[in-house]
């Protein structure tokens, strides 16, 4: 840790630049290890997402999307109603065994950097699902789960210092905008094998996406199960008001030991009009029209 460029972390006393990304001493850890023992199969799927992007969310769609042979969407023991997403589809950085799961593949998640991703995952025929956020909404909910982890009122962090934090890059997984165009190029490089979504497109036409989704991983829905519903089921099943109101989500904790109603706040697009000033808008916007420039995204 010592040879690398550091700075102050928000949830943890230091990041660590790690390939160009910032991460805490334990996803450092967790990179260096996923990096030299995880193997990729052909059949792997992996979520990736910068923090507040829907991890949580698009780990209970595809959870529930490639699983719903052995597990009835409608099922009264659907493993989504007693157990948290973050332990169904666990991140790559957090563990170190890497076993089979009771899934027909594997899947895993992480906010690692393409560039921090393990080579074997690369050159396997591995899946990638990558999904972004608009910046100022991920700020805005940054912000809020920092201060919840933080809990004492004498440690939470001032709006503005952590704004100026953020558009340095100096977050978890930052800087965000690098983050996101790393995957967006090899999404138009290789579209068989990584898809860009995005939370607000998602949030927009569940359905469609859904469907992008089940279509991207070789498991489109059929006729019959269109027919019957069962896209409108999922898109229940996980949808925020319902995730966020299972028990296992009020009264469970994560791995931390915090409570699992961190990973659930409000769940909406454009929150950020409620905190940000305009200087804060107009920042943000040129940071985002400077990084993306030439790229084609646009968020
Ligand atoms: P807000 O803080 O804006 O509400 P992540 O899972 O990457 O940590 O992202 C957390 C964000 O996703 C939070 O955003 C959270 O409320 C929102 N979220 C959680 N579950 C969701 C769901 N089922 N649908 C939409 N958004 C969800």
């Amino acid at each position: 840790l010592s040879s690398l460029p550091k700075t102050k972390g928000w949830s943890s006393p230091h990041l660590y630049n790690y390939q160009g990304f910032w991460l805490t001493a334990l996803h450092l850890q967790g990179t260096l290890f996923f990096q030299n023992h995880f193997q990729s199969q052909d059949s792997d799927i992996l979520l990736v997402t910068s923090p507040k992007c829907g991890t949580i969310w698009l780990k209970a769609m595809v959870y529930t999307l490639i699983n719903r042979m052995q597990h009835s969407v409608l099922s009264q023991q659907h493993p989504l109603l007693t157990t948290n997403p973050h332990v169904l589809v666990p991140f790559l950085e957090l563990i170190n065994n890497y076993a089979q799961q009771d899934s027909p593949c594997r899947l895993y998640s992480t906010h690692s950097s393409y560039v921090s991703l393990p080579e074997s995952v690369k050159n396997t025929n591995c899946k990638i699902i990558y999904m972004c956020r608009n910046p100022m909404d991920v700020f805005v909910s940054l912000w809020h789960y920092i201060n919840k982890l933080r809990s004492q009122e004498s440690q939470i962090i001032p709006f503005e210092e952590a704004f100026h934090m953020f558009c340095n890059g100096f977050t978890l997984a930052g800087p965000f905008w690098d983050h996101v165009l790393s995957y967006w190029e090899k999404s138009c490089e290789m579209p068989l094998k990584v898809l860009f979504l995005r939370y607000e497109q998602v949030k927009e036409q569940p359905l469609l996406h859904l469907t992008r989704l089940a279509e991207f991983l070789n498991c489109p829905f059929s006729i019959e199960e269109e027919e019957t519903g069962l896209l409108d089921q999922i898109i229940k099943l996980c949808s925020f008001d319902n995730l966020s109101n299972l028990e296992v989500n009020i009264t469970g904790k994560t791995l931390f030991g915090n409570d699992n109603t961190i990973f659930f706040r409000k769940g909406e697009v454009g929150d950020w009009k409620n905190h940000l000033t305009d200087e804060m808008v107009d920042r943000l916007n040129q940071i985002t029209e400077h990084k993306f420039k030439g790229s084609g995204l646009k968020l």
